[in-house]
């Protein structure tokens, strides 16, 4: 039932969010406002009470150096120092105009994170006028966690203190591969050099949160170069690691190039980038981390967590902004639209949020999308969705279920009544848990483009 091709073809993505954002459109566009102009919505405990849902701010910064072949993200390469001042109008503008509404109830924000593009790529003097008018109209003093993206090649020393004095917690570099020529190869617009200057400043500037962005299957990979990745990294010692396993989404550059020349992708099949992978869970385990997600490996969960992912993988509110970027409120999910004149004429000349489509899930696809999410950390608890959901998860799929324990995927823990109360991944099934995902996914949406 697993829905994999053998090998890296254009249009495979990596799923974060349920149903397809293909699917959201303008029509819904009157439940998010309404959503927005009332109170939050309480989420169920697992004790019949109620609580605030956590709430959430992610910040969209989609400016880089260069565009890295392989990104599928909504950035920007050639914007001037004037027009990233316009952007960074809007973007507080934006946050000014939603921390108005009143679904953010009295909510305070418990986690940041600013994402792109590459943050980063702000200078100083940006980053400090965008922190101060920020704070104008929000507060995230009470957040256990603000997350920074950074391309190794845009730090300096003086950026990563201003950082830190900034109050970013978490600090993500995107290392991708330590070499040279791969990361060249890949339209990377740094090198390794530079990785290893800005390591230095990192660990002197102490934050509590260091992860390393590193990606299987990078044009150019071989067993060696891996095998040194992961070496090089364990000698940076970060708290965290994340290992995407290279995608190629239909907006990449190497995706438009491989659909016109209709050759085969120059990246390694999909059992090759999952053997990677394990190679660096099994390196990363002997070394004291523990595997966190099907990405991700962390050396000490007790003092290190991932309050973003977490979150929103149980539900919790985000408030999304800068262009293109989505979120969910009170049960609708929205995102922002995608072009930089109107992202930026909806909040500098119309004075308006600048959404473009939303989509109000029923109970059924909220509990589909949670579950897919959540998988992704390796195990299920039924009692979760029982309580939150009144499902049982194991009988309501038993038939994927039983195919994914057949395939050595899955194994389906009971208690003592017989009664299955934990679903858990084999690391076969962790590896390729995205392309079992898909099997949940109701007819409808399967098998449509998903972004
Ligand atoms: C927004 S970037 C991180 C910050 C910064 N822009 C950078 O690249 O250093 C997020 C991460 O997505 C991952 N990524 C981007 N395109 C990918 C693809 N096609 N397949 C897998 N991972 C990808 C990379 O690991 C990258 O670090
Ligand atoms: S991977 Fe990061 S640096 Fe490269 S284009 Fe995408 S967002 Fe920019």
């Amino acid at each position: 039932m697993s829905t994999e091709a053998a090998k890296t073809e254009v249009g495979s993505y990596f799923i974060s969010n349920y149903p397809p954002f293909s699917q959201w459109s303008g029509d819904a566009l009157a439940h998010i406002q309404s959503a927005m102009a009332n109170p939050p919505l309480k989420q169920l405990q697992r004790d019949g009470s109620s609580q605030e849902t956590p709430l959430g701010l992610y910040l969209h910064i989609p400016f880089c150096r260069k565009r890295c072949k392989f990104c599928y993200f909504k950035v920007f390469t050639q914007m001037n120092a004037e027009e990233i001042e316009r952007y960074v109008s809007a973007l507080t503008r934006e946050i000014e105009l939603v921390s108005q509404q009143p679904v953010m109830g009295r909510r305070p924000i418990r986690f940041v994170y600013f994402g792109g593009g590459t943050p980063s790529f702000l200078s100083v003097k940006q980053l400090q006028s965008l922190f101060q008018r920020l704070h104008q109209s929000i507060t995230w003093e009470q957040a256990e966690e603000v997350t920074f993206e950074c391309e190794p090649g845009t730090l300096s020393e003086s950026k990563v203190i201003a950082l830190r004095e900034l109050g970013v917690t978490r600090l993500s570099l995107g290392v991708e591969n330590f070499s040279d020529a791969i990361l060249e190869e890949n339209g990377r617009a740094h090198l390794s050099k530079e990785i290893h200057k800005a390591w230095d400043w990192i660990v002197a500037a102490n934050f509590p949160n260091v992860n390393i962005d590193l990606i299987s299957g990078m044009v150019g990979e071989t067993w060696d170069n891996w095998r040194e990745n992961v070496r090089r990294t364990l000698e940076l010692s970060p708290e965290s690691v994340t290992i995407y396993q290279m995608e190629l989404p239909f907006n990449t550059v190497y995706s438009k190039d491989l659909l016109q020349t209709q050759q085969a992708a120059p990246v390694a099949d999909w059992q090759t980038k999952r053997d990677w992978v394990r190679y660096a869970f099994e390196e990363f385990q002997t070394a004291g981390y523990k595997v966190s997600s099907a990405y991700t490996v962390v050396k000490d969960p007790s003092k290190v967590s991932f309050s973003y992912r977490d979150n929103l993988w149980r539900g919790s509110d985000l408030i999304a902004t800068g262009i293109a970027s989505f979120g969910h409120l009170s049960g609708v999910h929205y995102q922002n639209v995608p072009e930089w004149n109107q992202y930026l004429g909806a909040l500098l000349d119309e004075d308006r949020l600048p959404i473009g489509r939303a989509f109000v899930p029923t109970k059924d696809q909220s509990l589909i999308r949670e579950m897919i999410l959540q998988l992704k950390r390796g195990y299920l608890e039924t009692e979760y969705f029982q309580t939150k959901f009144e499902t049982d998860i194991a009988e309501r799929w038993k038939d994927v279920w039983a195919s994914y324990v057949r395939d050595g995927f899955a194994e389906m823990k009971v208690d003592s009544n017989g009664h299955c109360n934990r679903i858990e991944l084999s690391m076969d099934g962790l590896l390729r848990v995205d392309a079992l995902l898909p099997a949940f996914f109701e007819p409808q949406f399967r098998g449509v483009r998903y972004t």
